[in-house]
């Protein structure tokens, strides 16, 4: 049996105390289905007859996250009724089909950290990640089942979009593609696909009025392109030790996030060198990842990804204008100004 450790506990305290602001009743009704959740999914993660499969796919549940999808699936279910039964395996499914998705996003990205431990790649094996992804999303797919048709369609369309994401971040832009339609394509499939999914199964379940569901899905599709902005972002601002997981990782992979393209876009004779560094590829050298890093932070490219997360956020807190005054609302509003305040 895996302990979560004491770090990752604090942060998701802290994220509650935050949006809940000073509002008891939420803020315990936030922690105590986290804690439910949290319970659920290290069982459900590591539940294997074979010791040394529960291993590899309880690894990344384990050892920390700050389980961002399970928060919105109760502050969702907020806008019903949150005590039924249903929302707490929700908050399970969404952080199973997250998790499983890391599984194999730090096989593309070669990512050797996560969570601050070894990514299962690194330590296993690549073909073990990926079959261990594999078997999480489909103990995500039997929790759905369990709690019938509108879950198990929403399940399916998450997974169908992630991975659609992913392929299409592979793939990259077609002939005569605009380079950033294309990067939100992709981020709209692998990252805010769930967000939304997460909001709205959550309603879902808690019995909220259609409507509200609606506005839940696109709030949290601004909110999830909003954070993986920020995410991107990130990558070239923030330490290893804050991340637990390395520093300039897109940068070494190649992947072209949306500081990078905005980079490359910049023709002035100030760009110019840092364009010359990314457009040579994957900075493999640590050497040349230490000079695109330092470049980037005089590249107005970082303010321009800024702006474009804040617009993002603007649309999340419209998308919020017609949902009833509760404290979840205001949650919701707090979750953008906390997304915000990560890259600055
Ligand atoms: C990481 O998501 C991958 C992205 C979608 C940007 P999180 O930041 O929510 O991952 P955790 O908290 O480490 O699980
Ligand atoms: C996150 O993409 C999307 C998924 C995990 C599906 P990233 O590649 O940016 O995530 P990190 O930075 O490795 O967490
Ligand atoms: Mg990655
Ligand atoms: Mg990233």
């Amino acid at each position: 049996m895996y302990e979560v450790p004491l770090s990752a506990r604090v942060r998701r305290a802290a994220l509650v105390r935050r949006l809940a602001l000073k509002d008891p009743g939420l803020e315990v009704r936030l922690r105590n289905g986290l804690d439910a959740a949290e319970k659920q999914l290290l069982a459900h993660a590591e539940s294997a007859e074979d010791p040394r499969i529960s291993t590899l796919t309880g690894h990344l549940a384990a050892a920390g996250g700050k389980r961002v999808r399970p928060l919105l699936v109760l502050l969702g279910a907020e806008f019903g009724d949150p005590w039924r039964h249903g929302v707490t395996q929700a908050a399970v499914i969404a952080e199973l089909v997250h998790v499983s998705s890391l599984y194999h996003d730090d096989v593309m990205d070669n990512a050797a950290t996560r969570h601050g431990v070894s990514s299962v790649n690194a330590r296993w094996g690549e073909r073990l990640a990926v079959l261990a992804g594999d078997l999480l999303l489909a103990k995500a797919a039997r929790l759905a089942a369990e709690l019938g048709p509108a879950a198990i369609s929403l399940n399916a369309e998450v997974a169908g979009a992630l991975v659609a994401g992913q392929l299409c971040e592979l793939i990259g832009p077609g002939p005569g593609e605009d380079a950033i339609s294309h990067y939100f394509q992709v981020i709209s499939g692998k990252t805010a696909a769930l967000l939304a999914m997460s909001l709205r199964t959550g309603a879902q379940q808690a019995g909220a009025p259609e409507p509200v569901v609606r506005s839940l899905g696109q709030y949290g599709e601004e909110l999830g392109l909003a954070f993986q902005i920020a995410d991107d972002l990130l990558d070239l601002k923030a330490s290893t030790e804050q991340m637990g997981k390395e520093q300039g990782r897109d940068l070494a992979a190649g992947v072209t996030s949306l500081p990078v393209l905005l980079a490359l876009a910049d023709t002035t004779p100030r760009g110019a060198a840092l364009r010359e560094l990314l457009s040579a590829g994957p900075a493999a050298d640590p050497a040349q990842q230490r000079l695109a890093l330092r470049l980037f932070r005089r590249s107005p490219a970082l303010a321009e990804a800024e702006a474009m997360m804040h617009q993002r956020l603007d649309r999340a807190r419209a998308a919020l204008s017609d949902l009833p005054p509760l404290p979840a609302l205001r949650a919701l509003n707090l979750l953008c100004d906390y997304v915000a305040d990560q890259t600055g």
